[in-house]
């Protein structure tokens, strides 16, 4: 996607390390490892990157994990993602990642540590960019898995940050998670929840009140309540807004038909994002660039957007304030 306005410095926020998967890099990892795929050729598997749902993509995203096996797997595909992510202005990126999507399928939590843990370490020098996880449970599996999987990730606590809670959302009301997050949060990790991309404003309600969460990923349906948007944007609890998947999983059926105009209008938080950038068409500034176009946005939008990114983000006070001004120095 071409992009008329050139990136500005960004911090990503929702982007899940599994949604960075290329098609290409899915065939070359199957052909390593010796998976077997269930498409012929690289244009029939380009070809199902094509959803009508949150779970219709969920279904793909899962299917291919197959072909991420060993350490360097891993390593490989944060390398592909940090490489595309400065390219579009990411200075520092907090990526999710879904341990029980690896774990369940036999691959152990260490393999994939130490895969990510390889390529994040070197980011900075290799990119440019400063890079930490943030590891989701996945709400429609049982709780209790969440709950064996915390203190597995207590090792690694220089590279996980926090935790989330991510994939079928409808159903899964986020209160069923309160035991663990509590823990997370004596642990002293970030907390942070996927509520209202398509679930209702009450799911924001409860990742707020009974998880503590310090930033809403996505957040769309918060619009249809008056009350939580007083709420979000008196306390400026953060959104992580991702429109190209937003458009992807057909919850808007046009770009121009996005919320997130109206979110900063009304005083809120918001960021954009990618939340899972092969599958959905673009990479960050590819999402800054097509709402820019669809809804009009100026430079000062563009400005706050990224000044919001920052702010958000769980970097210490110092990197922050280095951040902000070298945004204040970028050319828009
Ligand atoms: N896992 C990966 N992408 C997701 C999304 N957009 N919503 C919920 N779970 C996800
Ligand atoms: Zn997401």
């Amino acid at each position: 996607m071409s992009s008329p306005v050139p990136p500005l410095p960004t911090a990503e926020l929702h982007v899940h390390i599994e949604g960075t998967l290329e098609p290409e890099l899915a065939f070359s990892l199957a052909a390593r490892n010796g998976t077997r795929l269930r498409y012929a050729h690289l244009d029939a598997l380009r070809r199902a990157y094509s959803f009508t749902d949150l779970q219709s993509f969920l279904d793909l995203y899962y299917e291919l994990t197959a072909v991420l096996q060993r350490p360097e797997d891993f390593a490989d595909l944060a390398e592909a993602y940090f490489t595309r992510a400065a390219a579009q202005g990411v200075r520092h990126a907090e990526v999710f990642v879904d341990p029980q999507a690896h774990t369940g399928r036999g691959v152990p939590l260490e393999v994939v540590m130490e895969g990510l843990g390889e390529a994040f370490r070197r980011a900075e020098a290799r990119h440019g960019l400063s890079a930490r996880l943030i590891a989701c449970f996945l709400r429609d599996r049982d709780p209790a898995e969440a709950e064996d999987l915390l203190p597995r990730l207590l090792p690694y606590r220089d590279l996980v940050i926090g935790v989330g809670l991510d994939s079928a959302e409808v159903g899964f009301p986020p209160e069923l998670f309160e035991r663990v997050f509590a823990r997370a949060a004596d642990e002293g990790l970030h907390r942070v929840a996927h509520a209202g991309e398509e679930g209702p404003p009450a799911y924001v309600w409860s990742a707020l009140d009974r998880l503590g969460v310090e930033r809403v990923d996505h957040g769309n349906r918060s619009l249809e309540d008056p009350s939580l948007v007083a709420r979000l944007r008196e306390e400026q609890v953060p959104l992580t807004v991702c429109p190209l998947s937003n458009l992807a999983l057909r919850s808007i059926d046009r770009l121009d038909a996005h919320p997130l105009r109206r979110m900063l209008d009304a005083g809120l938080a918001a960021t954009v994002n990618s939340d899972d950038p092969a599958y959905f068409g673009g990479y960050l500034h590819d999402n800054v660039a097509a709402v820019t176009r669809a809804l009009g946005l100026t430079d000062g939008h563009r400005r706050r957007l990224a000044e919001n990114s920052f702010r958000a983000s769980f970097l210490p006070e110092a990197d922050k304030e280095r951040h902000l001004a070298a945004l204040a120095a970028a050319r828009s």
